[in-house]
């Protein structure tokens, strides 16, 4: 790609692409961050040849491709950050008080299916770390059938949990008897085994549009974590509304620790664990 700097994004063009994002997506992109922006988008312009971002914004907006071009803009500005075994305590509230609560529920309902998004799942730590969870615990060992859905709008980031290949970073805080049980070492890093392959799946979505069109089962439990912090109220409340739709009665969700839903919405019961606050949606 031909390089050279990237021109000055004037405070109209910021404004409309800024609003764009907000509406469409949810995310809000903070003020003063017109050169961060002009920086990211530069190359695409250039790709496309388009003479200004007022332009791209058009494009973004009004050009009958304009579907494919959201996917190409995301993920230009989203933060992906991830790592498997993110914030320890409220995973070790999952494996240890959650799930053997939900088991005991879900068998004096007779019902041996378990439902689990991930939603902003980004390249699919996450969801492979619950996944790990869920077969280390050993209680849901026989005829249970267990799904974990990655939900994002990035499709690079979904590629890469599908490949399910991962190195360094991604791993700095994962416990080694986790990498031993489940990855097997490959050419470009470590691979997720088939045991956990077979439990996971990814869809592509957009949080502010879900259910959408996938599956329509209740979830016993959605994890939506690091990414409300980049939403403004109004899309916060929008989403979580969404939330309690796909959610089963009494069904949990877990939110990253800087998130809360106070203020909010009085849709959910806050739990209070050692090290995590679990969110259940009222019966
Ligand atoms: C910082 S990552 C968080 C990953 C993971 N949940 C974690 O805590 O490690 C945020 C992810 O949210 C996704 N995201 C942002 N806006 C979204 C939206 N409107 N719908 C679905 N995913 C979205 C981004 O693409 C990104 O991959």
């Amino acid at each position: 790609m031909e390089y050279s700097a990237s021109p000055l994004m004037k405070p109209e063009e910021f404004r409309l692409i800024r609003e764009f994002t907000a509406e469409r997506f949810g995310l809000v992109i903070d003020l003063g961050k017109e050169g961060y922006l002009a920086a990211r988008l530069f190359p695409r312009l250039q790709e496309l040849r388009l003479g200004s971002f007022a332009e791209y914004y058009s494009y973004l907006k009004f050009a009958p491709r304009s579907t494919e071009e959201h996917a190409h803009y995301i993920s230009l500005i989203t933060n992906n950050e991830t790592y498997f075994f993110r914030e320890m305590a409220q995973l070790s509230t999952f494996a240890e008080l959650v799930l053997p609560e939900l088991k005991a529920r879900k068998i004096a309902a007779a019902d041996k299916r378990l439902r689990i998004l991930s939603v902003g799942c980004s390249s699919g730590e996450e969801v492979y770390t619950l996944a790990m969870l869920l077969l280390q615990s050993g209680l849901f060992a026989w005829e249970w059938d267990l799904r974990i859905t990655g939900i994002d709008i990035d499709p690079q980031v979904l590629a890469k949990a599908e490949a399910g290949v991962y190195t360094g970073r991604a791993f700095q805080s994962t416990p080694p008897l986790f990498i031993d049980r489940y990855f097997r070492e490959c050419e470009q890093g470590f691979q997720v085994r088939d045991q956990l392959r077979k439990i996971c799946n990814f869809s592509r979505g957009n949080m502010l549009c879900l259910p959408g069109d996938l599956d329509s089962e209740p979830a016993d439990i959605i994890f939506c974590r690091n990414v409300l912090i980049y939403f403004d109220e109004g899309n916060i409340k929008r989403v979580i509304d969404n939330f309690a739709a796909m959610l089963a009665p009494e069904g949990l969700l877990f939110l990253g620790h800087a998130e809360s839903l106070s203020r909010i919405t009085s849709q959910f019961i806050p739990l209070l664990f050692p090290g995590a606050i679990v969110y259940r949606k009222k019966p």
